[in-house]
């Protein structure tokens, strides 16, 4: 990492009792550095929160201050981010399902959030604002692998809720000189994502569902694919990304992902052989969810030029690495 225990810098972790931003916060304390953390607890857990300072020695936890609060208050975003060095957002609600029953809630957090966070670290002259985007702004666009610049039609208020903040963080870099970067996540994984939310990713839910021996549910043939991103490869994009100092990478956008393609039944048979499950379980299938894109694989190598970005988990190394935090 490129962090210094000699320099420490201020940083703002919003969504920090997350799935990804407790990974933030856990590899920015270890390595000495000072976080302050907002959250109000929609999807986020305590435990997750409680999971990572238990790891570490007390000295490092002291660096912590967490302000329990919301995005969507502007005097909260202003008040967080004096004396911050470094934004990393993540505050946000990430499923696709729920924005298409409920749009404005969506609109309201993930935009209007996100611009209470540009405003408030424009003011307070925040050196660095790195934002979680989302590979869903592809949309309908068939190509593949995914590369920044095509994207189709937009497929869920989520995925329009996160090209919306692709466009505001390049109109305030732009106009207002506040350096920005957008980076497009794609479907990450790893310890403490959430397997019992009515909205859980793949990857928590089937492991959960298997370590049960209950049956797992395959949307469509099976051969829908994804790039799946251990959740220490985003680590590592977002403190990239803040200490980025090649200003064309300013007011962008990059996609994060392995850089590779697996399909649903080949991830099944993977998680199911680290489990060491009998092939008796088999999977159930079911229709395909709206707002869900058939494949997707992402084009790294903007990232891998611009801000230094290098994936150093593949599928396998990762769930190997996750499955123990589930199997507690
Ligand atoms: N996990 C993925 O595969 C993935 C893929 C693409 C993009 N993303 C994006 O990455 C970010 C983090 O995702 P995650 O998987 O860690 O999700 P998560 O639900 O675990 O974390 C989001 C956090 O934000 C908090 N939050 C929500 N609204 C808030 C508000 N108004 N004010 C303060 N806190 C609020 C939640 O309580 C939660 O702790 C999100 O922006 C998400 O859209 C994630």
């Amino acid at each position: 990492m490129l962090l210094t225990h000699d320099s420490p810098a201020t940083w703002l972790v919003t969504g920090v009792a997350g799935f990804i931003g407790s990974h933030l916060l856990e590899t920015l304390l270890k390595n000495g550095q000072r976080v302050v953390g907002l959250d109000n607890f929609l999807t986020g857990k305590k435990e997750n929160i409680a999971d990572v300072l238990r790891r570490l020695p007390p000295e490092k936890s002291k660096e912590f201050t967490f302000v329990e609060g919301d995005s969507r208050d502007y005097k909260t975003c202003s008040a967080l981010a004096k004396g911050v060095d470094y934004v990393l957002h993540h505050a946000a609600l990430g499923s696709v399902p729920h924005s298409l029953k409920d749009p404005v809630t969506t609109h309201d957090i993930n935009v209007t959030g996100f611009l209470n966070i540009l405003r408030a670290s424009e003011e307070n002259k925040v050196s660095r604002v790195v934002y979680a985007s989302s590979s869903a702004v592809y949309g309908d666009d068939p190509t593949l692998p995914k590369e920044e610049g095509h994207l189709g039609n937009l497929l869920s208020p989520y995925a329009a809720s996160k090209r919306m903040n692709e466009l505001y963080g390049q109109v305030f870099s732009r106009c207002y000189g506040l350096p920005t970067i957008g980076l497009r996540y794609f479907n990450v994984f790893g310890p403490r994502q959430d397997p019992d939310s009515s909205y859980a990713a793949v990857i928590p839910l089937w492991i959960q569902s298997l370590i049960k021996t209950q049956p797992c549910y395959i949307n469509g043939d099976g051969s829908t694919s994804r790039d799946f991103c251990y959740v220490e490869d985003v680590v590592q994009a977002n403190i990239k990304a803040a200490l980025c100092q090649n200003p064309q990478a300013y007011g962008d956008v990059f996609n994060i992902g392995c850089g590779t393609r697996t399909t649903l039944l080949e991830l099944y048979s993977l998680i199911k052989n680290e489990l060491g499950v009998g092939d008796d379980l088999l999977p159930l299938y079911r229709e395909t969810r709206p707002g869900d894109i058939q494949h997707s694989f992402a084009n790294i190598e903007k990232a891998r030029n611009l801000i230094g970005y290098e994936p150093g988990y593949s599928l396998e190394t990762g769930l190997k690495l996750t499955l123990p935090w589930f199997s507690r």
